[in-house]
């Protein structure tokens, strides 16, 4: 089915199922540990040997030298796998750096050689005796010492590095207020609950790999191109994911090292990245340096808005895109963005939660509320005064559906912002000094092709498959509701199978664009199963409603299943796009709002409330949107006060390489978080009007807090995370 014109009223807007703060169907299993992830299924495969991954001590070099004698005469032992005995070996097109290094090095904890064993206990004991030389080379791992080298770097993603529009050197220089700041964010780790893992296994030059991963296809590919089979001849597995957040977009060391692992030792092998190699080994969100410039007239009209970021990456990588948002987000007539990459030897940069807007907010809402300070201004009326419904960059094309003001307004309202003391400092609660803060949050909607196949089985049973992945996310859910929607069922009758690549090719998950995308999929193949239904009982498609589990037709009405009564029937289709994405600048907005107290002798900081308004379209599950909200809440409140990925600078690496240095919030650090979700369905995106929230839920909050602080004492802090040592 191709999506070309707006959707009409359809099956979904009748909103029995769709909609509905639905509980997630796979909830029980991941709370009591049921849920098998890739590392657990044991039963998958007979005879699952252990592989355990040694990682380059050196951040740039060579190997000189590896003496695998030891390793391989250790109890247990049946194989060790090194880029010298494994082949010809293609680089994916999707990492930066190869899964398998050596001789040559390019980053700290890049993958060398898997040691295979009966027991893992026995394949880390002899990793441990793998013997490497190294020669050391010159790297480069200091960002800020990198900026004069830094380059122009190509689209990323279909993001161009520079836009310029109109004079913003001439505007911003007339600019009777002006605001020109450089802010910083560290790199981030994804640090999600479920280390990557994999198990494979070899059935002559059939492979299957049961792995935790985000986009089955690309990564199917890129395992094709990897070993240079065809891809037909790959299976991956994926369909329980302990958290993602853009970590397992590829394909990493454990899914390539396994099936190397199981080729060389003849049998099923699995891998799981032990969490102290993860943080260098796999990608990170990688640090930034920005300048944001904005020009306003006195009664706070943003005539120029420059912003410029420098990142870093390993040769071949790509920018972090952290001026996207400022593109759209305000209107200004004169402004220019840009991007410059410098080449850094740490490890692999690559999309995380939001990549480029969670990051660019960060910085520009900071901005915004710097200029609303120096205008006298209140900072959401700013905000409003600049809001627009045209891509500021191109004036022709509109926003799809845009309610940023809307958010604002009542974030404002509910959150209690008239009693906000807009000088700061002076608000206080005992030893606490109180603030409160609020920043836009913006974030790219994008719909990706989505198919899915479904079954009625007699029993009037559908079941839905698609190799679409639920990452934490709700997709099982979402699914169900839209198949038993679609087809007048319950949810119970509604089976879902995901993160198979046997299944149809789903969007995946990323970017926020699985849920609309991947309920699209099961819509266009609904529509075909209805068509099916209705001709096996000899009704008229166009006239034939689906509800309560029957269908009917005229006077005519049948049980569902009836229709499967001799044999199963199937369906498959794809939800494809035309070009009104192009025509509609499809967008998600919102508002975050944040309480701090500061303590005022020891600078200790605590947020004491959140809010979060968001537009999104149609919100499909108003319960599980609101984890995913509230969960990227709390991840921004991570980036405001706590994560960052302490660099190295002599040797090149992430020290902080576990959950106890790299630190992440807890429940005691988020005491009340509300999101309210207002009413939009937005028909240019897909039959199910909906859009991306959860990586909208992260863009902005770390400013909101750092807003929030400034207001409560006065301090500044445009280097993130704001710990109390930058304040006291
Ligand atoms: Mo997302 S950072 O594209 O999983």
């Amino acid at each position: 089915m191709k999506f070309e014109t707006p959707a009409t009223t359809n099956p979904i807007d009748q909103l029995k199922v769709v909609g509905k703060p639905t509980n997630r169907i796979d909830g029980p299993l991941k709370t009591t540990g049921t849920a098998p992830y890739a590392y657990e299924r044991h039963d998958v495969a007979a005879n699952q040997a252990y592989g355990f991954v040694v990682g380059a001590a050196i951040a740039k070099g060579r190997i000189a030298s590896m003496n695998l004698a030891d390793a391989k005469a250790a109890p247990g032992v049946l194989a060790v796998v090194t880029a010298d005995n494994a082949g010809k070996l293609t680089k994916g097109d999707f990492n930066t750096a190869k899964l398998l290094g050596g001789p040559a090095i390019d980053h700290y904890h890049q993958a060398i050689a898997l040691v295979v064993a009966e027991s893992f206990e026995q394949a880390r004991a002899a990793a441990a005796l793998v013997r490497v030389e190294y020669a050391r080379s010159k790297g480069n791992y200091d960002l800020a010492a990198a900026l004069d080298g830094a380059a122009k770097p190509a689209a990323s993603f279909g993001v161009e590095p520079d836009t310029a529009i109109g004079n913003f050197a001439g505007a911003f220089a007339e600019a009777p207020v002006q605001i020109d700041a450089r802010y910083t964010t560290p790199d981030h780790s994804h640090a999600m609950m479920e280390p990557h893992a994999s198990i494979a296994a070899w059935e002559g030059d059939k492979l299957t790999v049961w792995t935790s991963n985000q986009m089955i296809a690309w990564s199917v590919g890129d395992m094709a191109k990897t070993l240079g089979i065809p891809k037909e001849n790959i299976r991956f597995d994926s369909p329980y994911i302990g958290g993602g957040f853009g970590g397992k977009l590829f394909n990493r060391a454990d899914a390539l090292l396994a099936v190397l692992g199981a080729k060389a030792a003849g049998r099923p092998v699995k891998v799981a990245l032990a969490r102290p190699l993860m943080i260098n080994n796999t990608t990170h969100r990688p640090a930034t340096i920005q300048r944001v410039r904005l020009g306003a007239t006195a009664e706070g009209k943003i005539t120029a808005i420059g912003h410029q970021s420098w990142s870093g990456d390993l040769p071949g990588g790509g920018p972090e895109t952290a001026v996207a948002q400022t593109r759209l987000l305000y209107a200004g007539e004169n402004r220019m963005t840009a991007m410059r990459l410098a080449v850094l030897d740490l490890p692999e940069g690559n999309a995380m939660r939001a990549p480029g807007e969670a990051p660019g907010l960060m910085a520009l809402e900071i901005a915004v509320d710097e200029l609303a300070e120096k205008l006298g201004m209140d900072p959401i009326a700013l905000r409003i005064l600049n809001d627009t419904q045209v891509d500021p960059e191109k004036p022709e094309r509109r926003f799809s559906q845009r309610q940023l003001g809307e958010c604002l307004t009542v974030g404002g309202e509910k959150f209690g912002w008239a009693k906000r003391n807009a000088k700061p400092g002076l608000v206080r609660d005992g030893r606490w000094l109180v603030g409160m803060g609020v920043a836009a949050a913006f974030r790219n909607n994008l719909n990706g092709p989505s198919a899915a196949r479904v079954r009625l089985d007699r029993s009037g049973v559908v079941t839905v498959e698609t190799d679409m992945t639920d990452i934490g996310t709700g997709t099982y859910t979402i699914i169900a509701q839209t198949a038993a929607e679609m087809m007048g069922l319950p949810l119970d009758k509604v089976v879902v199978k995901l993160g198979d690549s046997a299944f149809p090719v789903s969007a995946g998950s990323g970017g926020q664009w699985g849920a609309n995308s991947s309920t699209a999929g099961v819509y266009a193949a609904c529509v075909k199963l209805r068509e099916a239904v209705a001709q096996k009982l000899g009704m008229n498609a166009a006239d034939a409603v689906f509800a309560d589990g029957k269908v009917k037709s005229g006077k005519r009405s049948a049980a569902l299943g009836d229709a499967a009564a001799d044999g199963e029937l199937v369906a498959e289709d794809m939800m494809e796009y035309g070009d009104l994405a192009e025509k509609y600048q499809q967008s998600t907005f919102g508002a975050h709002f944040c309480e701090v107290g500061v303590d005022a002798m020891t600078g200790e900081i605590r947020i004491r409330r959140m809010l979060a308004v968001c537009a999104a379209g149609r919100i499909l599950n108003p319960k599980a949107a609101r984890s995913q909200v509230i969960g990227a809440m709390t991840m921004g409140a991570g980036a405001a006060l706590m994560e960052e990925l302490a660099v190295d600078k002599r040797f090149g690496f992430f020290v902080n390489h576990d959950l106890a240095g790299y630190e992440v919030p807890v429940h005691a650090d988020i005491p009340h978080q509300e999101v309210i979700f207002l009413d939009e369905t937005d028909p240019t995106t897909s039959p199910m009007k909906a859009k991306g929230v959860g990586e909208l839920g992260i863009c902005g909050v770390a400013a909101a807090v750092a807003n929030a602080i400034y207001n409560a004492t006065g301090v500044r802090v445009r280097d993130y995370p704001v710990t109390l040592d930058k304040l006291i």
